[in-house]
């Protein structure tokens, strides 16, 4: 959802922008761009698409500039082009901005501005900050921003430069993520941790209305009133190779691959985790998770496992619909904020909505320090290393992982289980690692399955019960990647609607574990045959029933009924990932989509 990048210091700015704009990458690609302060002036260098065409673009241009921004951009206002391209300028060329969020009254303003005489290139809503900056500007760059932000309204980050002042890159957080990067004699700015891991991991996570003054030597924090700050230095516990492709192809296998090591650390960090809750267990009646993407679908499992082992209800909604429908909710309310990035606008805005009315917030997030973070009453982590492909993989089994032993808390807090069953759950959960370890071994298999069908228009994936969100997911990484329509679907609702697409054309990949709902999914499978349809079963390894049906039989190890999830989804996200590959398709930042979405 656009990524912007700072540096100030003693290197060559251009290719620390490029190398840290190359893994923001993930946030956005339809274009990209860069401002630098060569000499005495402002030099700003933008190209559609992705990253490697601004490379390109400067490829023997030497620049010697120590200080610069950078942006790679997912299109809100105004089509991908060269003029919407960030750095954006005032019309003299003295001030470059580089924006990730939204301007909620840049029409307004524009009009204002346009009023006073300026005039505006591009379509964008980012323009208006730098003629904000240059009406405002009265020798005094942190004058003019602190001016300038007390204008804009809506969720943004941005970070500017001028050649009038060259010893600093001055960055602005309000809804969006920003963190400053501690170096010796150089200072970082980004919109998310990996782009600064080569460099640094001393940082600093901005807070909304905060802004933060870097010069070579020295990073200062001031709130919207133009009052210092003082803020704490987090070291992030990833290493720069956690964020390298590691010999893998694409991000997105490398991370399929790290699923035992997420879900094993994400054990290992809640064990250790102060698990003190600020809040009073027995009060809550009410569990309700709002998430969006991969991260509702963990959300729909952890439903069946709440209910399973507290009693406690649990509704699963889509962030973006509870914000704005009249869902009941008070201080007995739990709300449980699911999200990988803990920057998704439309997760942490119902949050905060939900914690006005007195609920109270438990956040599951992956990246520790991000708003979500800072703004739930609780964070539970999920530990699985940062995931770069833009289709999540690792932090959902990893979510999954956290919220079964989050259900196994509550369970033991209200005193349904006693400490050693609280231990044996986390044993069983353990033990799943390895079932995910030898899941993976299908690697192969399903690379040559993805040949075979990689030419269908249509898929339909079906599942029951704790199996009905992994079809969802198994959908989902399908269309994410490989663009192939695919529709996931309760197995028990098919003969309501799916079953008329049922033909010879439409692979139907059936999830179908030895659990409580074997025998009805068994039934389901006939009913599809019956109609000619191409089955893909997914079932226990030596399962006798699945093999003799349908045309393909994968086999995943056995485990209990909690866990099928964990291992079901690991031959769906490798279908998706071959099938996509295979089609020569950009795995790890397909087309339209934003890792990280800072909008709503
Ligand atoms: C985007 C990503 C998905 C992700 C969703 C929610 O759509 O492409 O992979 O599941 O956002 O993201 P979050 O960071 O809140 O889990």
């Amino acid at each position: 959802m656009c990524g912007i990048v700072g540096y100030i210091g003693n290197d060559y700015a251009v290719p620390i922008l490029l190398s840290a704009l190359e893994r923001l990458e993930y946030r956005g690609y339809d274009s990209a761009g860069i401002a630098i302060i060569e000499g005495d002036k402002l030099v700003v260098e933008k190209k559609v698409g992705k990253i490697r065409e601004l490379i390109r673009a400067l490829w023997g241009k030497q620049y010697k500039s120590n200080i610069g921004i950078g942006h790679t951009r997912w299109a809100t206002h105004g089509a991908p082009s060269e003029v919407n391209a960030h750095p954006h300028t005032d019309e003299r060329g003295l001030f470059a901005v580089v924006h990730n969020g939204i301007v909620e009254n840049y029409l307004e303003l524009r009009k204002e501005l346009e009023e006073k005489g300026h005039h505006f290139r591009s379509e964008t809503d980012t323009e208006v900050i730098a003629h904000l900056i240059a009406e405002y500007y009265n020798g005094n760059l942190f004058d003019a921003v602190l001016k300038t932000v007390n204008r804009l309204k809506g969720a943004f980050a941005f970070a500017v430069i001028t050649p009038l002042e060259k010893d600093k890159i001055i960055g602005v957080k309000k809804g969006s993520p920003l963190v400053v990067g501690l170096g010796k004699g150089e200072n970082f700015l980004a919109s998310d941790i990996p782009a600064i891991l080569p460099y640094t991991r001393n940082t600093i996570s901005l807070d909304d209305g905060e802004i933060a003054v870097l010069k070579r030597d020295s990073v200062e924090v001031y709130n919207f009133e133009g009052v210092p700050v003082s803020k704490e230095v987090f070291v992030v516990p990833w290493d720069i190779l956690s964020a390298e492709k590691g010999g893998f192809k694409h991000f997105m296998l490398k991370e399929i691959f790290e699923q035992p090591k997420a879900i094993a650390d994400t054990i290992g960090g809640f064990l250790s985790q102060d698990l003190t809750l600020p809040f009073e267990i027995n009060r809550i009646n009410r569990v309700i998770t709002i998430a969006c993407g991969t991260s509702y679908h963990a959300g729909l499992i952890g439903k069946y496992w709440l209910e399973k082992y507290t009693g406690i209800p649990n509704e699963v909604i889509y962030a973006s619909e509870f914000r704005y429908a009249d869902i009941p909710v008070d201080e007995n309310t739990l709300i449980l904020a699911i999200s990988q990035s803990g920057e998704t606008a439309d997760t942490r805005f119902a949050a905060l909505s939900a914690k006005e009315k007195g609920a109270s917030v438990i956040g599951i997030v992956n990246v520790v320090g991000s708003s979500l973070d800072r703004e739930a009453d609780f964070t539970l982590y999920t530990h699985a290393g940062p995931e770069i492909g833009v289709a999540a993989t690792k932090t959902f089994t990893a979510q999954l992982a956290i919220l079964y032993l989050f259900v196994q808390l509550m369970a033991r807090r209200r005193g349904l289980i006693d400490r050693d069953g609280f231990y044996r759950a986390v044993e069983k959960l353990n033990e799943v690692t390895r079932k995910v370890e030898k899941a993976l071994e299908l690697n192969g298999e399903l690379e040559n399955l993805a040949s075979r069908y990689k030419k269908f228009k249509n898929f339909l994936y079906l599942g029951r019960w704790l199996n009905y969100p992994i079809a969802l997911e198994g959908a989902l990484k399908l269309k994410e990647i490989s663009y192939i329509h695919a529709e996931g679907y309760p197995a028990g609702e098919m003969k309501h609607g799916p079953i008329a697409l049922i033909d010879e054309n439409m692979p139907v990949v059936i999830l179908a574990p030895r659990d409580r709902v074997y025998e009805k999914i068994i039934a389901n499978i006939e009913e599809v045959l019956s109609r000619k349809g191409r089955i893909i079963t997914v079932g226990f390894e030596g399962d006798t029933v699945l093999k003799n049906k349908g045309e393909v039989f994968i086999g995943v190890p056995e485990v209990g009924e909690d866990f099928t999830p964990f291992v079901n989804v690991i031959p769906l996200q490798l279908l998706a990932y071959h099938i996509a590959d295979q089609l020569g398709l950009d795995v790890d930042q397909p087309r339209n989509l934003a890792k990280t979405v800072t909008v709503e």
